[in-house]
């Protein structure tokens, strides 16, 4: 499948965020943590949502996804193994690893390896469960957790990471005793966690600083929790909005969630007005170049770099872009070239020198936010763009295609065309 984007129209009017993405896979994980039934509302229509309701199903949990919502309630017994098509699919699946752990002593989870941003390993996750007392082992390509009990333990993360923070903070929740995890992520889908934990009757303090203190409760219960809005769906549609000069109300957002996002767009130009859950901007002129540096929250999110190198494509000048976060996250810079992008890479920078105008050409999604970019660029550039690999879009962005033409864009969801394939308008 493919994005047919026809480029040039400024984007005008209003669009609703759905839930994140981001909260929606460790809070669908941490419904393990009960035997009672869970429903979690505002999830979106992901394929990586159904990748999660996959794997719950597939340990034993009854899952069902409809209208935005999400019920998980006990079916048969755990079966605390998560198969490897599944966590092959999804390196999000790993986070299934704490809470099974947790409840059932013992966890296999397949080794998720490296993906197209980099090698992402696991090993600070393998670290807290070992510091609560788990033996760890890989055999045939499983990691296996084993612990009669967990115990609290004090844990300093070397990286703040997310999914070690949350998956440690899960295990936490049911073991003996108080953990600390120092160094912890303080991104708002970990604090959403820990409010959903807290929910379901955990003792957890600190979410949102780097100091995460969880007291283990004997039981946790069933609970109806709504997620917070998607801080990445809501920085792609402000980016596209300053690239094709457009005025757009981005409605269903935590403007505080994304605060260095909307200064570096400040900073290109754009007004920007805050409201308690909406967003207004406008550009009207061509974007000023910026620096950037992706940082864990509350830095600049490395889940947002991509899109904004978009926008830097078409700056008035020359911008900066390190990635600090990933060590292999410009795949796109290659296919935004093709569209007339000038960018070098130079180690874990891009030096991107903005020109005027981009052209339509045909380009390949290699990840889910290089996707975004690439329809971005469309989205500002001169004549058809193509993006082949909408299924990577589609692991994140819900509804991207139509919330884009509710905006104005004339953008089409297609099976790949074939009038790019015949070369006519191959660059
Ligand atoms: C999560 C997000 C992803 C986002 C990323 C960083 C989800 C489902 N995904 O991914 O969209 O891009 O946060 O904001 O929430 N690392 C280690 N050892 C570990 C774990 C991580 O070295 O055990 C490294 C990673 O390789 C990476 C850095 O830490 O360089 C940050 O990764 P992490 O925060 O764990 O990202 P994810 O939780 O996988």
């Amino acid at each position: 499948m493919s994005i047919l984007i026809r480029g040039g129209k400024p984007l005008k009017g209003k669009v609703w965020c759905d839930g994140a993405k981001n909260a929606a896979l460790p809070i669908m994980a941490g419904a393990i943590l009960t035997d009672d039934s869970v429903e979690i509302k505002n999830v979106p229509f992901l394929l990586d949502v159904e990748t999660m309701l996959s794997v719950l199903r597939a340990i034993g949990v009854n899952a069902v996804y409809s209208g935005r919502s999400a019920k998980m309630s006990p079916g048969r017994r755990l079966q605390p193994e998560a198969p490897y098509d599944l966590v092959r699919r999804m390196r999000a699946s790993f986070l299934v690893m704490g809470p099974l752990l947790a409840r059932c002593g013992t966890a296999a989870v397949p080794l998720p390896g490296g993906c197209a941003i980099g090698q992402r390993p696991v090993d600070l996750h393998l670290k807290g469960f070992q510091a609560m007392g788990a033996t760890v082992s890989v055999e045939h390509g499983f990691i296996i957790a084993k612990a009669n009990r967990l115990k609290g333990a004090e844990i300093y993360l070397d990286i703040p990471s997310v999914g070690a923070t949350e998956n440690i903070m899960m295990a936490a929740a049911l073991a003996d005793g108080e953990t600390v995890i120092e160094n912890a992520a303080q991104e708002p889908e970990v604090v959403d966690l820990a409010n959903f934990l807290n929910a379901m009757g955990a003792d957890i303090k600190g979410g949102g600083t780097t100091r995460i203190r969880i007291s283990g409760v004997k039981e946790l219960h069933g609970v109806e929790y709504s997620i917070i809005p998607d801080r990445i769906e809501a920085a792609t549609f402000a980016i596209a909005a300053a690239m094709t000069k457009g005025k757009v109300t981005i409605e269903n957002v935590i403007p505080t969630h994304l605060r260095s996002v909307l200064a570096k767009i400040k900073e290109c130009g754009a007004y920007i007005f805050e409201g308690a859950r909406s967003i207004d901007i406008e550009m009207l002129q061509r974007p000023e170049p910026t620096n950037i540096k992706t940082q864990p929250y509350p830095g600049f999110p490395t889940d947002v770099q991509a899109p904004y190198m978009a926008l830097c494509t078409i700056a008035a000048g020359t911008s900066i872009i390190s990635e600090t976060v990933f060590e292999n996250r410009f795949a796109h810079a290659e296919e935004l070239g093709r569209m007339g992008a000038r960018i070098r890479i130079e180690g874990p920078n891009a030096v991107i020198e903005g020109v005027p105008r981009l052209a339509g050409a045909q380009v390949q999604a290699t990840d889910l936010r290089a996707g975004a970019a690439l329809s971005l660029a469309g989205l500002a550039a001169e004549g058809e763009t193509e993006v082949i690999g909408t299924e990577h879009i589609e692991r994140g962005y819900c509804d991207f295609v139509e919330k884009l033409r509710g905006l104005g864009a004339d953008v089409v969801s297609t099976e790949a065309s074939n009038r790019f394939h015949r070369g006519i308008a191959r660059p």
